[in-house]
């Protein structure tokens, strides 16, 4: 495997990598670049092949999933790809209906908000995401050195798609589910985190080198409500995939007062918006961990100079970081300049080059 490095052998190329590096809190040839979000609508080679396909059907088809997957490592020199999916695919894999709407997200046709609903979430089979090792089985012998991430939703964020029926914006449903019946909540995040542990075990028996858990929403809790209502199942995530020891990145936004438990729920890398500058938030995490981030999206609206300067100050906070890997505080906008992205990577390789 690409992943371990074997005992009494020469440790791979990947295993090498400036990402994997960064991730271990090893020392870098230079700071290691990628995107959350950096496959998709802002590359118009992306546009071209999805033409016609829904979302949810291109993700189970193998080999336009490993061509996506590659198009911005190609464009960007991007040092590790991500994984084309998206985090309802192993909810739609057991047979919840639901569909991604262009435009809006993942729409639930029956939300789940009563125990009755809770045995709709059956089991993760691996023959259930058949198409995911097929796909990765494509990537890492078209990856060469370049490591691939592997992701899934975290429970709270899959249970907030689920238990509103849609995308929300102060997730009232499932907060009246979370604190107005307890046990059912637990039940519903500990199935949910069964889902995402096979789901990410199957990413990274297939080649995936490292794992990235999005719970992107999560920021809209008070830490106690983390401490208690989801740090257990995101800890049970991470627990299931520690034995592989491939890093695990640990992601939200609006999480600058979670971030301390979101490292301590298992993370080997924190991930952090863009609200918190990254010398303040190594003190919240604490020592070993390396943290990831956090460039505001809305800058490459701006002009290549303003972008630079945004990126310099990034670099300034992380400059005493055990491990930095650069990144957006978010997700790639849909209407980005690539050229703009392209030139970022560029600016952070020859401005850490070491
Ligand atoms: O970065 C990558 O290249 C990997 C691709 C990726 C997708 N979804 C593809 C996608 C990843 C990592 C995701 C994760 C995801 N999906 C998250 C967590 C990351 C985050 O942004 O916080 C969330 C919350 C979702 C749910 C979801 N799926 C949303 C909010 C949307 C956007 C809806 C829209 O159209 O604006 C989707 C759809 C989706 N997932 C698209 C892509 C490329 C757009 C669909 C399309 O291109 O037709």
């Amino acid at each position: 495997s690409a992943n371990l490095r074997p005992t009494g052998q020469q440790p791979t190329a990947t295993y090498e990598s400036a990402f994997l590096k960064a991730c271990r809190r090893e020392p870098v040839p230079h700071t290691p670049v990628w995107f959350m979000r950096q496959a998709g609508r802002s590359l118009p080679e992306y546009l071209k092949v999805r033409e016609g396909i829904p979302m949810l059907e291109s993700c189970m088809m193998p080999e336009l999933v490993a061509e996506i997957t590659m198009q911005p490592v190609r464009r960007h020199h991007v040092d590790a790809a991500i994984y084309f999916s998206d985090i309802v695919v192993p909810l739609k894999a057991i047979g919840i209906d639901l569909d991604i709407k262009p435009g809006v997200g993942p729409v639930v046709e029956q939300p789940i908000r009563s125990r009755a609903d809770l045995a709709r979430l059956r089991d993760l089979t691996p023959e259930d995401v058949w198409y995911v090792t097929e796909a990765i089985g494509l990537l890492t012998a078209e990856l060469g050195s370049t490591p691939l991430i592997g992701f899934a939703g975290a429970p709270f964020t899959l249970a907030s798609y689920l238990v509103e029926g849609g995308p929300s914006k102060n997730h009232e449903h499932t907060k009246a589910l979370m604190y107005g019946d307890p046990q059912l909540w637990a039940d519903l995040l500990d199935r949910l985190a069964e889902i995402t542990s096979v789901f990410l075990k199957v990413q990274i028996e297939a080649g995936a080198s490292a794992v990235q858990l999005f719970d992107s929403w999560v920021g809209a809790l008070a830490p106690a409500d983390y401490r208690r209502s989801v740090m257990p199942a995101s800890s049970k995530v991470f627990k299931a995939v520690e034995e592989y020891g491939v890093p695990r990145i640990h992601f939200g936004v609006g999480t600058g007062e979670l971030l301390g438990l979101m490292g301590e729920a298992g993370a080997d890398v924190v991930g952090v918006d863009w609200r918190v500058p990254l010398d303040e938030a190594a003190r919240r995490v604490g020592p070993g961990k390396a943290l990831q981030g956090n460039i505001d999206p809305a800058v490459l609206f701006s002009t290549p100079e303003a972008v630079e300067a945004k990126a310099r100050e990034v670099l300034d906070a992380a400059a005493d970081l055990e491990g930095h890997v650069f990144n957006l505080g978010h997700g790639v906008p849909p209407t980005t300049d690539p050229d703009s992205l392209t030139r970022l990577v560029e600016y952070v390789h020859t401005q850490t080059a070491r």
